[in-house]
């Protein structure tokens, strides 16, 4: 299976920007503002990186409408990676508003607090790949055991 990749950022300072270009370097995909004329997703993508800011304790307005219009039927998972000057509730956030969309979120993200650090560009890149394998496992995983609910009973196939 090969893996469609899409990654989308909501930055107004530069530092999201600056992550989800590191997240383009770990995956071969371009990394695409929300304000973009290119950013709805119109195709199914298996995964779907994002990453937003906090501005005033919330997301970005247009971070959050971007959200509300995902269409929830074309994304396997989402990988969240965000910045703030104290916390980590933009990933909280992002995660909470995925969810709340019927979007199933990946448990691993990428916080940075302000401008990436110069060792956010030796890992994530490699962070990044990781996570794409490991989604493209845990969905062949769940592929085989629907098969297996697929086959009769009287077959040799053991359910735990
Ligand atoms: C108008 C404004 C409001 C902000 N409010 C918060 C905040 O409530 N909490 C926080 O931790 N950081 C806050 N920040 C800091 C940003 O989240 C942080 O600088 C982040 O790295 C910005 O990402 P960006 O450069 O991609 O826009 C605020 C920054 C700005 C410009």
């Amino acid at each position: 299976m090969s893996m469609k990749v899409a990654i989308r950022y909501q930055s107004r300072g530069g530092h999201v920007k600056e992550m989800a270009e590191i997240v383009s370097e770990g995956t071969g995909v371009e990394a695409i503002s929300i304000d973009d004329p290119r950013a709805p997703i119109t195709e199914p993508v298996d995964v779907l990186f994002i990453g937003g800011a906090l501005y005033a304790f919330k997301l970005d307005p247009g971070m959050e409408e971007y959200i509300r219009n995902i269409p929830a039927e074309l994304v396997g998972k989402a990988v969240t990676f965000g910045s703030s000057a104290l916390t980590r509730r933009p990933v909280f956030l992002l995660q909470e508003q995925l969810r709340n969309k019927g979007i199933s979120v990946h448990p691993s993200a990428v916080y940075m607090r302000g401008k990436p650090k110069p060792y956010l560009h030796e890992i994530m890149p490699t962070w990044a790949a990781r996570e794409v394998r490991n989604i493209e496992k845990e969905f062949a995983e769940a592929a085989a055991e629907d098969e297996a609910a697929a086959l009769p009973e009287e077959s040799e196939h053991t359910e735990e």
